[in-house]
């Protein structure tokens, strides 16, 4: 039986993704059924996506990003916006030896310099002590949005064109992919959306180009391993074509 389910494993491996995304929604609502402050929410929502960390490896996910924070999130409470950057600081010191003996590499995309200095320097910190990792590249999206993300990527390319460094004529998506925070990554195979929302809320617009979008109707707080390897299965049965006809 035990032998059955390990041929059933590595037969639904080969067909995993191979970079996930996560749009964690619906701590908010997780909190208030309960009568909690939203930030509760966003805790339970932590400890869920520390057990999908622990899990990828042994699905064979190679990239995993999560959009943690928004550029629309600062319109929140002021009271919300702390508590959620209290626990990234408090996750961050709480998870890094983990996450270093466990060899995932930590990246964060967005604009990190409208944090406090401290959580900045905690992030870079965690990005070199953890670059030379290679079980899990783990991205974290924190003042993230796919829109400013391209504008950033006009400017640059604009100025490279008004220095007389770049020719228009040369500019094609693999060179945009180069001024993209994502340049280092591949684009995500599938993106896993929870709480019902059928949105990508400005979340990796341009790289979601094909990839297979997911949503499920789960609170992120009571998000499971067994809810994220049923879209991991889900994905690997459905065939993807990139617009051809083969
Ligand atoms: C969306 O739910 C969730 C967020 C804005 C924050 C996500 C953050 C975590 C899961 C914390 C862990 C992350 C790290 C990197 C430590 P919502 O508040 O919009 O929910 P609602 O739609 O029900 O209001």
């Amino acid at each position: 039986m035990a032998k059955q389910k390990l041929i059933n494993t590595s037969q639904e491996l080969s067909n995993f993704p191979n970079h996930v995304a996560l749009v964690m929604d619906g701590n908010g609502r997780w909190a208030k059924a309960r009568g909690l402050p939203r930030v509760q929410g966003h805790h339970r929502g932590a400890e869920r996506l520390r057990d999908i960390v622990k899990s990828c490896p042994e699905l064979g996910i190679r990239y995993l990003t999560v959009f943690a924070f928004s550029t629309e999130n600062w319109k929140r409470g002021q009271d919300e916006v702390s508590g959620l950057t209290n626990l990234f600081r408090q996750y961050m010191g709480s998870e890094s030896r983990e996450l270093i003996e466990k060899g995932v590499k930590i990246n964060f995309i967005g604009n990190r310099e409208a944090f406090d200095r401290s959580l900045v320097e905690q992030m870079n910190q965690l990005e070199s002590a953890t670059k030379s990792n290679e079980v899990l590249e783990l991205t974290v999206a924190i003042n993230y949005g796919g829109k400013s993300e391209i504008v950033d990527m006009v400017r640059k390319i604009t100025r490279k064109a008004v220095e007389g460094k770049l020719n228009p004529d040369q500019l094609d998506e693999v060179l945009v992919d180069k001024f993209l925070s994502t340049s280092n990554l591949p684009d995500p195979d599938l993106i896993i959306r929870t709480s019902g929302e059928t949105r990508l809320s400005n979340f990796f617009l341009w790289q979601a180009a094909y990839s297979e979008l997911a949503f499920d109707q789960t609170l992120w707080p009571d998000f499971t391993v067994e809810h994220f390897k049923s879209h991991l299965i889900q994905y690997g049965i459905k065939e993807r074509r990139f617009g051809s006809i083969t």
